[in-house]
């Protein structure tokens, strides 16, 4: 492969203006129920919160899915083969790619994610620590068509997308991205995804509910975003998190209580609130090997092969779209 001109460490900037966030936030509370994409979340401090989560003792799926891929990083390698084009939409901190790299010895890495200065910084150190990988670090919105940020070698693609991200999508999108990394990665590519799977309320609900109330922080601080970076004046004492097992889609829902009738302002705009009124900040869903199997079909993916732990609480599953 030829050396690309930016060196080793390639940093792209394909990101969506400010504008997204002031239309969505502004559509997003006009309507009704009241709600807000996740993706906004994501600046630098909402991944440092993301990353805190990670490490709280009721958040099993990361820890859980990293156990998932040591165990069976040999595996992996087989299915994924030497030097491939490694794609990871939503990379964040890249710390689950860590676990694969020796084995997988990719020609590039494309690390994607809308947080672009926590990507940026992730690729330079990760640059850093394996100074024989070429990396190319792209702040998208993968929510729009995906499009790599420059012309790739001719090698087998495969994309890496941990953390039950697939989660944060309603089925039928979840369709559609999956069919998106399927045209990426092209026929003979790979996919290898992780998914929460199905379980208890209990253990569920107190994943979201952690004790040291970081993913409240993380929440709250989609308010504290827009009072920054849209002029809004969001009172943060004034909206509790909130986070429930919906069983009938299967999903972990996430809001923001009002705690009282309150008018918040962002810019020219205001919204009035009732007491208990919520915005629907994000959703979670969960899905059994089978049910998920049957949703990356209908985009392309056949199942090669699903990985679980002992208590069968995530799962790590492998997919190849048809030649
Ligand atoms: C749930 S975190 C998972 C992070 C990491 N992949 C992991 O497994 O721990 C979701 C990641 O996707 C990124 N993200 C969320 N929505 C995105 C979007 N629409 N486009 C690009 N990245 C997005 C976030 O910035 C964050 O890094």
């Amino acid at each position: 492969m030829n050396r690309p001109a930016c060196g080793r460490v390639c940093l792209y900037d394909q990101s969506p203006v400010t504008d997204d966030f002031r239309q969505s936030v502004l559509t997003g509370l006009a309507r009704r129920p009241r709600a807000i994409p996740p993706k906004f979340f994501y600046d630098a401090e909402g991944s440092r919160l993301f990353d805190a989560i990670c490490a709280c003792p009721e958040y099993y799926p990361t820890r859980t899915e990293k156990a998932l891929l040591q165990r069976h990083a040999a595996e992996i390698a087989e299915w994924v083969g030497p030097a491939c084009l490694l794609i990871e939409p939503g990379s964040g901190s890249s710390d689950k790619v860590r676990l694969l790299l020796d084995m997988l010895r990719p020609a590039a890495y494309l690390p994607m994610d809308i947080s672009r200065h926590y990507l940026f910084e992730t690729a330079r150190q990760l640059g850093r620590e394996y100074p024989w990988l070429e990396i190319h670090a792209a702040c998208v919105d993968f929510t729009q068509a995906i499009s790599l940020p420059f012309a790739p070698p001719a090698v087998r693609r495969v994309a890496f997308f941990p953390g039950s991200s697939i989660g944060n999508f309603d089925p039928p999108d979840a369709r559609h991205f999956l069919r998106r990394v399927a045209e990426t990665v092209g026929p003979g590519g790979g996919l290898l995804i992780g998914v929460d799977c199905k379980k208890d309320r209990q253990r569920l609900e107190a994943a979201y509910n952690d004790a040291a109330g970081i993913t409240a922080r993380f929440n709250l601080h989609l308010l504290a975003r827009i009072n920054a970076e849209l002029g809004g004046d969001f009172d943060l004492e004034a909206f509790a998190h909130r986070a429930f097992y919906n069983d009938g889609p299967g999903r972990i829902e996430m809001h923001l209580v009002s705690l009282s009738a309150q008018t918040v302002h962002i810019g020219g705009a205001s919204f009035d609130f009732e007491p208990g009124e919520t915005i629907h900040t994000e959703n979670s869903y969960k899905y059994t090997i089978t049910e998920f199997a049957e949703l990356a079909a209908a985009a392309g993916l056949a199942l090669r092969e699903a990985w679980q732990d002992e208590e069968k609480l995530f799962s790590l599953q492998y997919y190849e779209v048809a030649t």
